[in-house]
Formats: C-alpha cells, sequence, structure tokens
C-alpha cells in the first residue's frame, strides 16, 4: 500500500505512564492484576459494521505500536504469533496484509484486535521499560480493512474514533516475564457482531505522523510445532514437565479447574539437583505465566505476547485444578528449509540436530543471542558468526534483508555501526561504537546474501551505508592496522586464550575490505574495486608488519589468530603451510581441542581442513571430552551453549550463561561445505563445488542445499573397500568435482539411478570433473 493510502489514526487508550498502573476507569477491569515492573493489560478493540452488498475482494492492512492479533467475525486473520515484528518504531513500522474475504458475511460483521506491549512498550533485555517505555507508554493499533464490492464499488474502514474498547483476560503480557490470563475476565462473544459494546469505552486516537509504514517483507514468528514432554513428574501440587528439547516458544495447557483456582508456570533450561527450575541464568527474565481458571469446564490455553527460552516447565498452584495436557508450541520466524545434513555418526548428527535448534530458537523477529534470558537482543557479532550456517538451513533472504535495514537504522551519520540492532539510545548507548566482529555484520551479511543469492540488487541497497561504515573504518586506521574500538569483546569466550584484539580487528578489517572488492566488481563500480583492492594490501601488509613472524608464528600465537589469519586471506602462500602447522600445534597443545571463542571457532574448521589437517578437524569434530561440542552432547544438550563449560561441575557463572546460544553453532557451515563438501562458487550458486573431506570415522554424509535454480545433493559414504559419491546437481547449475586420488584412481558406477557418468579414472592428484545438471555417481576403490 503506497504511502498516501493510509486514512486510519492510531488506536488505543491513554493509560497513566506508573509503574503500578491500576486501572481508571471501571470498564477497564483489571481488579488484582497491578504488577511491580508496570506491564499493561491487553486492550480489547472492536468496531462493528455492515455490509449491504456482496463483496468481491477484501483485505485488511494492519500493524501496531506493540503487538496485535486481528479477528473478523471471531475468525484469527493469519496466523502470526508476535507481529509485527521487532523494528525502530520512530522510524519505520511494518505491516501485514491478509486476505479476509472469505471472513466477511452479509449484514452485521465485526472487526476486531487484541493488542499488547510487545517491544514498543514492553520490557526489553535488563532495562526498565519506564519512564516511558522504550519506544512509547502504551501500545497502539492501525488498521484499515479495504473492501471492493461486487457493483465495482469501494468502501474502506479504518481504526478511528468508533472504535470501543475494553480490558478482558490478559492482565499482562510482556515478552520477557510472561502473562497473567484470568479467564474469569472473559469478554464472552466480544468478537461476534451481535456483542453489545456499550459499556466499553471509546477508544483514544493519535495521529499517523512521518513514520515510514511498510509491507513485512521477512517470515513472522509463528507457531511451527508442538511437542508433546517427554517425561512429566508429579510431586504435591507441582508438575515439572521435560519437553526433551530445548526451543523457544510457550506452553499450551488444556485445563479445568474451580473459578480463581490458579495454575504457575515457570520456564527454564535446565533443572537444578533438586528437580526444581534453574532460573539464575535467567537474569530478570521472569519467564512465568500464570491461568486463573473461570470454573467453566475444560479450556485450551497458551498465552499471547509473550515468548520463553526452556525446555522444562514447573507448574504450580495445581491443586484444584484438572491438567489435561501440557504441550510446548515452537516459535521462530517461519523461513523455509533450504539445507538439510545427516551422517553416519550419531554425535555428529546430534550436533547438526542441536544447531538447527540453536538457529529455530534465535530466528526470532530479529537474529538474537539467545531466547531466554533478558537479553534477547540483535547482537550483531552472534548473527554475522552464524549467517553462513543459517543460510545453509534455512532461506534467510529476506529474513536477513530485513534486519540489515535494522542496522541501517542504527548506523550513526559518521557511519559507525553498533554492536546491537535495532538499537535503542540511551538504553544501549554503552553498545553504540560497535567492536570489530560485531560491526562488521555490515558487510559480512550483506556479502553472505549476495554469494548465497546471487542478489545484486540488495548488495547495491546496502551499498551507500556499508562504504560509509568503511569509510569510517579508512579514517580512523589510515594505515590498515586496526586497533580495536568499542566494547572490543576480542575472540569473546575463548578459554584461557585471549588473542590480540587488534590482530583480530585487523584480520576481519582484511577479511571485509575484500568482501568488499568482490561486491563492488559485482555492481561494476570499477574505481570502488580498485580502492577496497588496494585497502586489503594495505592491512595485509601491516598485518605482517605488526603480527607475522619470519617462521610464521603470530604475535599472539593463539587457535584463534592463525585460524583467522589463514581465512582472511592477510597470510602469504609460502607461509600458509607453516602456520598451519602451528595452528595444529596450539590444538595438540592444548591435547587436541579447542580454546576458541566466538571468532575463532568460526574459522577453525576450515582453515584445518582447506590446509590439509581435515584429519584435526575430524578429531576435534567427534571429540567427546571437555572442551567439544561433543562434551556438550553428552551432558545432555539438545541446543548449543554459550560456552563450552556452560555446564560441568555445575552451572557456569550465571550472569551468562545460556544453553541455547547459536554461536557456536557456526560449526554447521563447516559441515556443508567441508564434511559433505557442497558450496556455492559463483553468486548465486550457478557453478558449485562438491569437494567433501572423507572421514571412515562418521561412514556415511548426505546433505541437500536449495540453489535458486533447485535443490543440489551429495552423498558419500565408505563400503566394502569402496567410497561412493552420489551427486545431484539441479538444471542450470554447472559443478566442479574434487575427489582425491587413490591408489586405483575412481572408476564411474553404471548403477540404475546413475543419469550421467563420468570418466574420471587416472586423473591425478586430485580428480576434478566438471558436470552439468543430472545424477552422478563416482566410486573411488580404497
Ligand atoms: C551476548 C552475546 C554477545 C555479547 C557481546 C552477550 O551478553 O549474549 O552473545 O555477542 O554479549 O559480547
Amino acid at each position: 500500500m503506497a504511502p498516501g493510502t493510509w486514512h486510519g489514526d492510531w488506536i488505543g487508550q491513554r493509560l497513566p505512564p506508573a509503574p503500578c498502573w491500576r486501572p481508571p476507569h471501571p470498564a477497564l477491569r483489571s481488579d488484582a492484576h497491578h504488577n511491580d515492573f508496570g506491564g499493561l493489560p491487553a486492550l480489547y478493540l472492536r468496531r462493528a459494521f455492515r455490509l449491504d452488498r456482496p463483496v468481491h475482494r477484501a483485505r485488511l492492512h494492519a500493524t501496531a505500536r506493540g503487538l496485535y492479533r486481528a479477528s473478523i467475525n471471531g475468525v484469527a486473520c493469519g496466523r502470526p504469533a508476535l507481529t509485527p515484528g521487532w523494528t525502530n518504531y520512530h522510524r519505520r513500522i511494518a505491516y501485514q496484509t491478509h486476505d479476509v474475504t472469505d471472513l466477511l458475511r452479509p449484514g452485521d460483521n465485526a472487526l476486531c484486535a487484541v493488542l499488547g506491549e510487545g517491544w514498543f512498550s514492553g520490557r526489553i533485555s535488563e532495562h526498565a521499560k519506564y519512564p516511558a517505555g522504550h519506544y512509547g507508554a502504551q501500545p497502539w493499533y492501525l488498521c484499515q480493512l479495504a473492501l471492493d464490492y461486487e457493483d465495482g464499488t469501494h468502501e474502506r474502514i479504518v481504526s478511528d474514533q468508533a472504535w470501543r474498547v475494553s480490558h478482558g483476560p490478559i492482565a499482562y503480557s510482556d515478552l520477557l516475564n510472561g502473562e497473567v490470563y484470568d479467564a474469569r475476565q472473559e469478554l464472552e462473544g466480544w468478537d461476534s457482531p451481535d456483542y453489545d459494546d456499550r459499556s466499553w469505552l471509546a477508544v483514544t486516537t493519535k495521529p499517523r505522523d512521518g513514520t515510514v509504514l511498510e509491507p513485512e517483507i521477512s517470515p513472522s514468528v509463528c507457531v511451527t510445532e508442538d511437542i508433546v514432554p517427554t517425561v512429566v513428574l508429579r510431586s504435591a501440587g507441582r508438575l515439572l514437565v521435560d519437553f526433551g528439547q530445548n526451543l523457544a516458544g510457550r506452553v499450551e495447557l488444556a485445563l479445568s479447574g474451580k473459578s480463581g483456582a490458579a495454575v504457575h508456570i515457570r520456564h527454564g533450561e535446565m533443572v537444578d539437583a533438586e528437580g526444581r527450575i534453574y532460573a539464575a541464568n535467567l537474569g530478570r527474565a521472569a519467564q512465568a505465566d500464570t491461568y486463573v481458571c473461570a470454573g467453566d469446564g475444560v479450556r485450551r490455553w497458551e498465552p499471547s505476547y509473550t515468548i520463553h527460552g526452556f525446555r522444562y516447565a514447573e507448574l504450580t498452584g495445581i491443586e484444584n485444578i484438572d491438567i489435561q495436557s501440557v504441550s510446548a508450541r515452537v516459535l521462530h520466524a517461519d523461513l523455509p528449509v533450504s539445507g538439510r545434513f545427516s551422517c553416519g555418526h550419531p554425535l555428529v548428527q546430534r550436533l547438526q540436530q542441536n544447531i538447527r535448534w540453536g538457529l529455530r530458537s534465535n530466528l526470532q523477529s530479529v537474529p538474537t543471542d539467545c531466547p531466554s534470558r533478558d537479553e534477547r537482543l540483535g547482537w550483531l557479532g552472534d548473527a554475522q558468526l552464524f549467517a553462513g550456517t543459517a543460510a545453509a538451513f534455512f532461506d534467510v533472504r529476506q529474513y536477513f534483508a530485513k534486519w540489515l535495514q535494522d542496522i541501517w537504522d542504527a548506523q550513526a551519520a559518521d557511519g559507525t555501526i553498533p554492536d546491537i540492532a535495532p538499537f535503542i539510545s540511551p538504553a544501549f548507548d554503552f553498545f553504540a561504537d560497535g567492536a570489530p566482529g560485531w560491526a562488521d555484520a555490515a558487510v559480512v551479511v550483506p556479502w553472505t546474501l549476495w554469494r548465497r543469492y546471487g542478489d545484486t540488487a540488495l548488495i547495491a541497497r546496502c551499498w551507500q551505508p556499508m562504504m560509509a561504515w568503511m569509510d569510517n573504518l579508512e579514517r580512523r586506521f589510515p594505515d590498515g592496522l586496526r586497533r580495536g574500538a568499542g566494547n572490543d569483546y576480542g575472540d569473546w569466550l575463548n578459554l584461557d586464550a585471549p588473542t590480540d584484539v587488534a590482530l583480530i580487528a585487523t584480520s576481519l578489517y582484511a577479511q571485509i575490505a575484500s568482501m568488499m572488492a568482490d561486491m563492488a566488481s559485482a555492481l561494476g563500480r570499477t574505481a570502488e574495486r580498485r580502492r577496497f583492492a588496494a585497502c586489503f594490501k594495505r592491512i595485509k601488509a601491516s598485518f605482517g608488519t605488526h603480527f607475522l613472524q619470519d617462521d610464521a608464528r603470530l604475535t599472539s600465537p593463539t587457535q584463534t589468530a592463525y585460524a583467522l589469519a589463514l581465512s582472511s586471506g592477510v597470510v602469504p602462500t609460502h607461509k600458509r603451510a607453516r602456520m598451519t602447522r602451528h595452528l595444529v600445534s596450539e590444538i595438540e597443545a592444548r591435547g587436541r581441542a579447542l580454546s576458541t571463542g566466538f571468532i575463532g571457532t568460526r574459522y577453525v574448521m576450515a582453515a584445518l581442513s582447506e590446509n590439509g589437517h581435515a584429519d584435526v578437524a575430524y578429531d576435534l569434530l567427534l571429540r567427546k571430552e571437555y572442551p567439544s561440542w561433543g562434551y556438550m552432547i553428552e551432558q545432555g544438550a539438545t541446543t548449543i551453549w554459550e560456552r563450552w563449560n556452560s555446564y560441568g561441575d555445575g552451572f557456569a557463572e550465571p550472569g551468562m550463561n545460556s544453553f541455547n546460544h547459536a554461536a557456536l553453532g557456526s560449526v554447521g557451515q563447516w559441515l556443508f561445505e567441508d564434511v559433505a563438501g557442497l558450496r556455492g562458487v559463483t553468486p548465486g550458486w550457478s557453478e558449485i563445488a562438491i569437494r567433501p573431506h572423507f572421514d571412515p570415522r562418521i561412514d556415511w554424509c548426505e546433505a541437500e542445499q536449495w540453489t535458486p535454480c533447485g535443490p543440489a545433493s551429495v552423498r558419500w559414504g565408505f563400503s566394502g573397500g569402496e567410497l561412493s559419491v552420489r551427486v545431484n546437481i539441479p538444471a542450470g547449475v554447472r559443478a566442479k568435482v574434487l575427489l582425491p586420488a587413490t591408489r586405483d584412481a575412481i572408476r564411474q558406477q553404471g548403477d540404475a539411478p546413475v543419469a550421467r557418468t563420468c570418466s574420471l579414472v587416472g586423473r591425478r592428484p586430485s580428480t576434478v570433473a566438471s558436470i552439468g545438471s543430472g545424477y552422478y555417481n563416482f566410486m573411488v576403490r580404497l
């Protein structure tokens, strides 16, 4: 809808901005549910109208400064759960368009909405919501029902002073704290046309201002799966439910109870030694819901505008309540699946599953660090590190395109990029000057999307803000030596192996300079390509002078330093092999284990496998002792932990210890690209490479990746002294196949599913085939 075509006003009910809010009017009934964090009751909004002639087509355009759920005649419009998503609401707000033609009927109709606070005026992170909420003191709703009649005439019903408002059963519903729902306050039939709303209040209105209203481009957060508990433990007055999976979502109950009986639900990722919800790592996110029964039979209920990170739920207060069923509703951005990975080793199989669950939990309205504690922020570092892995599992093209806009909205006039987007001032001012590896998402994410989807229009749109960031860096670090900035997280959460922050910052600077040169070239921006090629050279020279020694050691000789240097193009070719040996020695010195934090973990496996040490990478992958991904799994992890030592002889320091952090799951990209061996060569994957690193310890491996032309897949496996590699290449894609030279080289196999065969016999040292679309089967005799 074009900007000028909105006609309604924002509607709501003005509420006093007091921490302990009490209803100002008897119609806004909410007897006991004021609360000490200032959560507001949800608003129930309705507008009755008559249709006196047949409707050909009807569209509802709707949004909120807050979160809304719209319905017509009691039927929900669409199935989004937390809508609209989080943006800088002062600048832009996304709206949704629902086809509601089938929901209307001749005669009386009711257009309704339930309005909650969400990020607009609810709590965000650890910051208190008051005095004014982060974006405003109360939520507002805006909608427009566009009616096209069969007789060719048109009509609009918009949000305006004709609407009525009341409070209802949702006493408050806060993203972090949870919801209180009092079924005794339900407004029976409130969303049907014949409901008598004369006792309701008139809404207050607020004119639209210059805030951009734009169609939502990213898939909304929805319920994507329901999970039934694996274990339910009952003890006096208490039910402990284990869903067997750490996730982001909420609990749905079917229950009945005496009027006034209340069940309280606490959510946690872990339980303590006494079998109680472990809440110490949640900070000030209460993650607690309350349902008060109305005493009128079995009801099914889930909260509305809250989301929790949990595997366990503890229900108390159930003495007078019959809980008939409990399930977990999984919530995240409803992204299309774009890839699958599986293999013959149970640990690795579980790892890829945990990575996927880590992504599902953190690809929320914005990519978050974790879905549980009082943080849940769009940390740029985490997202840029897992962007490649996310793109392997899900189609994130629109998702990240939306979040990039959040980054640009957060960018300062001098080009500075913060650590977090969406960014709120003054609450987040401490994070305004983005740290290396965090702010660099501004280049890494557009580059990742462009490589994956081949969308040059996207990088053209991002060009100006990316340039502003690069100009900023060049102004600050003209000689290419980047000394770090902002909070300088360095190799965040490494294991007693801190890396010189300037070394990390300079390597990452080289990395983004070369990405900029690539993108300039794709956009035909020759002068800028030259500029960034020269910038890269300068950085590489500085890196050589300041950090690189003659024997290919680095001045800060950590695993992360070596892995990052090898991956950033700053190491001269003749020093790469030696440097890789230093990396391997560092790993061996730790007992063949990692000491890497967020940054190093993203690069270390590929640095090994691409430089001839895939065996060491496999050792790390298959390791079960601390520290390793396998260790997390051995401890029962169903997602990726924030720290290698989140749990050991007890819980790690609770201030910052989530069990569902996606960052260390960045190894997923390596599983697809180097274990399965499937990666794009050209932007948009018109050409791909099949280059697996085989290891009999995992027996077989299979992966599929959707290219813009269709699915490409690889399956390799060992059997009877042979290694077979099956490849499927979609139409319009070419593939280079790189297989190891073996004693007997490679022979083709002509069994049934093979559509084409290639002769690869006798090519050494590595065997390469260049193939077009079709099914292929290669055999390597071992
Ligand atoms: C978050 C991280 C984030 C970091 C910045 C933490 O509290 O959870 O994942 O990147 O802060 O260092």
